[in-house]
């Protein structure tokens, strides 16, 4: 048994990643300043679970010395691009002076292995399976912030001797998820009786992973990586274009979804399209994704009956 801490735990991604580390039995301390987490998500004992802000110094130094984690996996952040994009200077303020707060805080703790949630926003746009070793050219400031975050907790690895794992995440869905990506919001639609559903950009094609497939791999990344730094990506390896998504929800409620497409929610900026290349960690470690979209979209529509 291992004491852990996760933060951003309350979060979507944490919360799973939470839920496979008590499966395994270890002793699980949580960060999370509820700004987008929930506690309904946590199944901790409520002194394991420590309410604050990455951006407090003087608290995070506390917080830590009290937890002395053995192991940390690194998930608070802000990152839904529209919110980060309207929103830059609390974004450099959380995603990256709050990893440099977290870094300082573990001086002196018993901190061995550090994860760091990184995104496939690092990369530039690209037709073709994302690799780690593609250049890093992220187009938009969540992108950047992340990219910082990298080259703050590899630098941290080199000075400290510590182990790092970074990931980078591709997209991840399922129960829990905080965010109004694209499923929230078709879910939200359906759940309030709507068969007519209005989204923005339809072309798109994304990564999909269940969060339960990605907390694995978020585990076996942290379980590989003993010394030094090493970045993989976490994805499934297969893509679906909005308009697929839709077809695919049709199906798991045997029911017809029209879309119409709907200006104000188009974004400007849109990458046409984005693939995770995991050969490296399923090299590594054997990690491969075995829920299917199908399973995760059929599990939802199961347990939110979208029948208005
Ligand atoms: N969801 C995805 O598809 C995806 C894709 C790529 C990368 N990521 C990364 O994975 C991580 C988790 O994402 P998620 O989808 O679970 O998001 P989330 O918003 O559900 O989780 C983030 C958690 O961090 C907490 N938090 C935010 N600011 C904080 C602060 N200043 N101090 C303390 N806690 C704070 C929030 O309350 C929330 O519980 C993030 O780092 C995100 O950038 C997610």
């Amino acid at each position: 048994m291992q004491k852990v801490l996760v933060t951003g735990g309350a979060g979507f991604i944490g919360s799973h990643v939470v839920d496979e580390l008590v499966a395994r039995g270890d002793d699980v301390h949580v960060i999370d300043n509820f700004f987008n987490g929930h506690r309904e998500h946590l199944s901790l004992p409520e002194g394991n679970i420590h309410e604050g802000d990455l951006r407090d110094q003087a608290w995070m130094r506390e917080t830590l010395a009290k937890i002395a984690p053995q192991r940390v996996f690194h998930l608070a952040a802000i990152h839904f691009i529209p919110y980060c994009n309207e929103h830059p200077t609390e974004s450099v303020m959380i995603n990256i002076q709050g990893t440099q707060n977290l870094l300082d805080a573990l001086e002196g703790t018993p901190t061995e292995r550090l994860f760091f949630a990184s995104t496939a926003a690092v990369y530039p746009p690209k037709e073709g399976e994302h690799l780690e070793t593609d250049p890093i050219d992220p187009m938009d400031v969540y992108g950047a912030t992340k990219a910082a975050g990298e080259a703050l907790v590899r630098g941290w690895a080199k000075g400290s001797g510590k182990a790092v794992a970074v990931g980078r995440l591709f997209n991840a869905v399922g129960h829990r998820e905080t965010n109004p990506h694209l499923l929230p919001d078709i879910m939200d639609q359906l759940i309030a009786g709507k068969r007519t559903i209005a989204l923005g950009n339809l072309d798109p094609r994304r990564d999909y992973i269940d969060a339960r497939d990605m907390a694995r791999a978020i585990l076996a990344a942290s379980d590989h990586v003993a010394t030094g730094s090493d970045v993989f990506n976490i994805g499934a390896n297969r893509q679906y274009s909005v308009v697929e998504v839709v077809e695919m929800f049709s199906e798991a409620l045997g029911e017809k979804i029209e879309i119409v497409q709907d200006q104000a929610r188009v974004r400007k900026v849109e990458r046409p399209s984005l693939l995770a290349g995991i050969g490296k960690l399923s090299g590594a470690t054997g990690w491969k994704p075995e829920i299917g979209l199908d399973r995760t979209l059929a599990e939802l529509v199961a347990v939110e009956p979208a029948n208005g």
